[in-house]
């Protein structure tokens, strides 16, 4: 599976077999987060064999189940920009357990801090976490709920942008596609992206900060803009049509 079917095939899963990661596996993503943590502002730690703050009622309100597996994505309390970093570099590593056949959730609330098992310096904080694991073929209630909940919202690509220019090209349309297929919280889908009549592309969220949570959102849907329209981002927020 190539990273452009992993867009298509991924969604959230937050009922897993609970028998943990193969060992080949683990190395991989092992290495994979060693590699992504090199960036500046990037720091992601991989916890395994240890669900306890997903895992039961009292964690997740019975959302999650069987979580054995996750990452953790920390960000300095004093850099609050970094979250677009973290979501841009996380949707990378579920794009790419993805394509060695896991099933992920970014979890931004229906955890229990308190119980990761990780140590933080006192200027980091934990910003959000993504499970990783095997889910059973079938969706449980509790999926099949939160689905019905969240995805009448997904917004159309049309609502998704504005176009300074009379007609945008096709690059831009496949980039905003794959946009249209990324993860978000509550599935608000707030990135917006602006078709300049130069020919450059920026996003940024509408009427809100790109920080917390909304940063997060806004690095996914950047990633998920890059493999779709084979179109890099020069800077935080633009795109040069260009390259
Ligand atoms: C930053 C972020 C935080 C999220 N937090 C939660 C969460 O706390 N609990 C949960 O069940 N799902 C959470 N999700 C998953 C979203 O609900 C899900 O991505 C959205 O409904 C779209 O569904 P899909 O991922 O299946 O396309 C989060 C997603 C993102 C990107």
């Amino acid at each position: 599976m190539d990273i452009q079917s992993a867009i298509n095939v991924r969604h959230s899963r937050r009922a897993y077999d609970g028998k943990g990661l193969a060992l080949e596996d683990a190395v991989k993503l092992h290495d994979l987060v060693t590699e992504y943590s090199k960036v500046p502002g990037v720091d992601i730690r991989f916890i395994t064999n240890n669900g306890v703050a997903f895992n039961g009622v009292t964690k997740s309100y019975g959302i999650f189940t069987g979580v054995n597996d996750y990452f953790l994505l920390i960000r300095n309390k004093d850099n609050p920009k970094s979250s677009i970093k973290l979501g841009y570099y996380g949707e990378l590593l579920v794009l790419r357990c993805t394509e060695m056949g896991l099933n992920t959730c970014w979890v931004g609330a229906t955890f229990s801090a308190r119980d990761f098992n990780v140590t933080l310096d006192d200027d980091q904080v934990v910003e959000c976490a993504i499970t990783v694991g095997h889910s059973p073929k079938r969706h449980t209630v509790h999926e099949n709920l939160i689905h019905m909940i969240y995805h009448p919202r997904t917004k159309k690509v049309s609502d998704m942008y504005t176009s300074e220019a009379e007609s945008v090209p096709d690059w831009f349309l496949k980039g905003m596609a794959a946009v249209q297929r990324a993860p978000s919280a509550f599935n608000r889908q707030p990135a917006h992206f602006i078709y300049h009549k130069d020919g450059t592309v920026s996003v940024q969220s509408k009427d809100v900060e790109t920080i917390g949570s909304l940063g997060i959102d806004i690095g996914i849907a950047k990633l998920h803009f890059e493999i779709g329209s084979g179109r890099k981002f020069t800077s935080d927020t633009k795109v040069n049509s260009n390259l």
